[in-house]
């Protein structure tokens, strides 16, 4: 019988996690469907409770739910719970297992375009929500030499800034800009320079390190206002397109102890946001 995957989020239209899966699951000659709930937040403890009822093999959660649906869950690995957040289920014989796959995806996506270990490096994260979360949780653990954590609203900074046991900074973002050229890697998780709101960007780069590492979680437009000016200025430059691939594929194993082409799933990536944006 066909086993059902799914991602439950709110609103979950334009997501292109179907086609990525799917086409993984085709390729892995596994007979499977990935398939898009809209889940009201009041449903969600419903929908959570619908995946043993259908014998849903295997989730993602998105917004707003990384969080919520962690109270519906049987276990929560460590890593989630230390980020604070799932965004992958697995259905182990009825059994709900929450992980967090964001902070590893990320992780995977930067490694391969630094030329220096994380331990030298000065970490400039944009933004505390959800992402930073996990990517100040995977910096933090990887041992960067220092992580810094710049929001508009600064105490959400500060409660982030909390949240491991690491040394980290929290600050606003024009005391940020001020100081840029302190940091080797600058990471942007904010929705600042999303479509349609394409020409704004998240932070001034006038002072920018010019062999600096900028890198930005958003994939539409791939090549964000920040990525165009850090790339003018010399930087090194990195689209949200990995991270949203890698944690995808990292889900897949979860569910399936199978490993997807993360260059074709890419490419498809690629292959769609190009067709919608030209
Ligand atoms: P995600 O889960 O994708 O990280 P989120 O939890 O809603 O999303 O977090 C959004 C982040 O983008 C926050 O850091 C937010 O800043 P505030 O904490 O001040 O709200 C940031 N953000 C969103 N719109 C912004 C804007 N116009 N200018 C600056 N920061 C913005």
């Amino acid at each position: 019988m066909e086993k059902l995957f799914g991602l439950f989020g709110h609103p979950v239209t334009h997501s292109m996690s179907p086609m990525m899966h799917n086409d993984a699951f085709q390729q892995l000659g596994i007979d499977a469907s990935y398939k898009l709930f809209d889940v009201k937040p009041e449903f969600l403890k419903d929908a959570v409770l619908g995946i043993r009822a259908l014998n849903i093999v295997g989730c993602n959660i998105t917004i707003p739910h990384k969080v919520a649906v962690m109270d519906f869950l049987d276990e929560i690995d460590d890593e989630a719970k230390e980020i604070g957040a799932v965004n992958t289920i697995v259905n182990l014989d009825g059994k709900l297992i929450g992980y967090n796959t964001d902070g590893r995806g990320y992780l995977e996506s930067l490694v391969p375009v630094l030329t220096k270990r994380l331990t030298e490096q000065r970490v400039l994260v944009l933004g505390a929500g959800g992402a930073a979360r996990a990517i100040v949780t995977v910096l933090a653990r990887e041992g960067a030499q220092e992580v810094i954590v710049a929001n508009r609203t600064l105490s959400k900074a500060k409660d982030l800034a909390t949240l491991t046991n690491h040394d980290i900074i929290a600050t606003t973002i024009e005391e940020a800009a001020t100081e840029l050229n302190q940091f080797d890697i600058i990471i942007n998780t904010t929705s600042v320079g999303m479509s349609p709101n394409i020409e704004d960007i998240p932070v001034s780069l006038d002072k920018l390190k010019a062999d600096c590492v900028v890198s930005d979680l958003i994939y539409n437009p791939i090549r964000t206002k920040l990525l165009i000016e850090a790339d003018k200025r010399g930087a090194k430059i990195l689209d949200g397109v990995g991270m949203f691939v890698n944690q995808g594929a990292l889900s897949f194993e979860y569910w399936t102890g199978q490993k997807p082409n993360r260059e074709r799933m890419a490419q498809l990536v690629y292959q769609k946001l190009g067709g919608t944006l030209c």
